[in-house]
């Protein structure tokens, strides 16, 4: 009863600001067991902006099952009189029980230590594949820049990194390189885009760029290169580089950096080539290359990283492996023990989702052997696998949370940024070439020129909304023995940005302390998803 009194004041002294925010327009998918999507077309679209708190007080953000999208409320930094500062304890050996403050079930508790700092935050964004650019085709010129507003705008979820594939990949209409003719071009002299680059991809890209307020870093992977390259000579199968081309492939990679430049398009990073382990083990039916990791390492040291630091496009990061968490190690200390300077032109280790099962901790332990690199999670969609019942779940909650989840993991342990899938598919799923249909934030109904934003699409936006490029993660330590899935990060003014997630079916309440006297508490509803906003000063 005391817990119920303490919450209702404080729920009383929260005040809902009116804001100019479009809200969602809700529609019930009629299925059982979900949640709602938000409707856009020409003329509408939902939006969010974000306050920015005044001192002393901090504004929160709630997604949830039940239907709230970014619900907007604040409150006052409070202050508990019966604490002096002299209790700042250490951040760490401080999850004894028997320490633990609170053993109650619904009641959550959390110290954040500002001052204990870890990797610096890159960014988040999503991929415009050819699959994504031919469904943004087929909207009115209304509705598309409502797409695009939604995910780079400044009443949008801010995303400010974007990866694209060089040519085709499996969410393609059909599968291409560049430079397929003639074969054994060497020289790569017949080097052109794609028509579903000109045509698709490139203005889909243009208007990302100029729709975002910051700079946008794009990621670029090559999932196979021609099949004259390929031991197999063909796109898919168990397929390696034939080694008299290892130097036209890394010439390839150059070649697509030359292509954007023209377009006054900078990319920002490249990575080995995406999930190299397809061209080796050959579950997946799609365009791949086979790397094992001695043959990446020598391809890495002798060819790729010479040809872009030798060239003017020496700035260009690149990231290794490209593949599930289970195999980094696998492929990182494979590429060391085989040429260790291999290791020394990569600037990172790209990650992709699909491995989830094993442990985040992984990521710390690679973090932990090789401090120095950049960790990016690359590649990210629900529902791939052939045992998903579902391709596509409409207004699926489960798929939001599992993002959330796997996000909060992911930064947890290192990763600087992350980057989902198709920025949006059609309500099947597609288009994929090779029948390999996923989920994506956002589905495109081309007929009626409307497209929905599910709620994977807002959980991407409590991250990349309120996380701007240079903010840091720093240490959150549990006083308390229930918990919900958290991070914390301090932005570049000081602030402290926390997302929540309560993936429980009924609500917790929250006591987050951010110094020895000062704390904030809050609700957190069953199966929601919180982002804070603190301004401590
Ligand atoms: C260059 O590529 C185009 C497009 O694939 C092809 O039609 C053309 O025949 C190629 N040129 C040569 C000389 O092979
Ligand atoms: C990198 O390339 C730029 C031109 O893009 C050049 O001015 C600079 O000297 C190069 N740096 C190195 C280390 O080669």
């Amino acid at each position: 009863m005391r817990v119920a009194l303490v919450v209702s004041i404080i729920c009383a002294l929260i005040v809902l600001i009116t804001s100019e925010d479009r809200q969602c327009q809700a529609r019930n998918v009629g299925i059982p067991g979900r949640s709602i999507v938000c409707v856009c077309n020409a003329v509408y679209c939902d939006s969010i902006t974000r306050e920015n708190p005044a001192p002393g007080t901090y504004v929160v953000y709630t997604s949830s099952y039940a239907g709230q999208r970014f619900e907007k409320s604040v409150g006052n930094i409070e202050v508990d009189p019966t604490r002096t500062e002299d209790d700042n304890v250490r951040p760490e050996n401080d999850e004894d029980e028997n320490e633990f403050e609170d053993t109650s079930l619904i009641r959550v508790s959390y110290r954040i230590f500002t001052n204990t700092r870890f990797q610096f935050i890159e960014g988040f964004g999503g991929s415009i594949t050819d699959a994504a650019s031919i469904n943004w085709r087929k909207l009115s010129r209304a509705a598309q820049t409502n797409l695009i507003e939604s995910y780079f705008g400044p009443e949008g979820i801010e995303y400010n990194l974007i990866r694209i594939p060089i040519a085709g990949c499996d969410f393609s209409t059909h599968p291409y390189t560049y430079n397929e003719y003639p074969w054994h071009d060497a020289e790569l002299t017949n080097y052109t885009l794609s028509s579903e680059d000109y045509f698709y991809r490139l203005p889909m890209l243009a208007t990302s760029l100029r729709t975002a307020r910051e700079e946008v870093k794009i990621t670029a992977s090559a999932w196979s290169p021609p099949i004259w390259m390929k031991t197999n000579e063909r796109i898919t199968g168990f397929g390696q580089l034939r080694p008299q081309y290892y130097q036209a492939y890394a010439d390839y990679h150059l070649r697509f950096l030359e292509e954007l430049e023209k377009m006054n398009i900078k990319v920002w990073a490249i990575t080995t080539t995406n999930e190299p382990i397809n061209g080796i083990v050959p579950l997946a039916p799609f365009n791949s290359l086979g790397w094992l990791p001695s043959q990446l390492a020598r391809w890495v040291a002798n060819n790729l990283g010479p040809t872009i630091r030798n060239s003017r496009f020496n700035q260009t990061k690149i990231f290794a492996v490209d593949d599930q968490r289970y195999l980094l190690h696998y492929y990182v200390l494979g590429m060391e023990r085989e040429d260790p300077k291999s290791i020394e032109y990569i600037d990172g280790i790209a990650v992709h989702y699909y491995g989830n099962f094993v442990p985040a901790s992984i990521l710390s332990n690679l973090q932990n052997r090789y401090p120095n690199k950049m960790l990016l999670s690359t590649e990210a969609c629900e529902g791939p696998m052939p045992w998903d019942e579902h391709k596509v779940e409409l207004g699926s909650w489960d798929r939001a949370r599992n993002y959330v989840r796997y996000i909060l993991q992911d930064l947890n342990n290192f990763v600087v940024g992350w980057i989902d899938w198709n920025l949006c598919l059609d309500p099947e799923g597609g288009p994929n070439w090779a029948n390999n249909f996923v989920d994506a934030p956002i589905l495109v109904y081309g007929d009626q020129d409307e497209f929905i934003k599910q709620p994977m699409f807002y959980a991407m936006g409590h991250f990349s909304k309120f996380i701007p490029r240079g903010s840091r993660r720093i240490q959150v330590s549990r006083r308390s023995l229930a918990t919900v899935e958290n991070l914390a990060v301090i932005k570049p003014n000081g602030h402290i940005v926390v997302v929540l997630q309560n993936a429980n079916e009924n609500e917790r309440i929250v006591h987050l302390r951010i110094s020895a006297t000062r704390f904030i508490e809050l609700t957190m509803e069953a199966r929601s998803v919180k982002t804070i906003e603190i301004n401590p000063n």
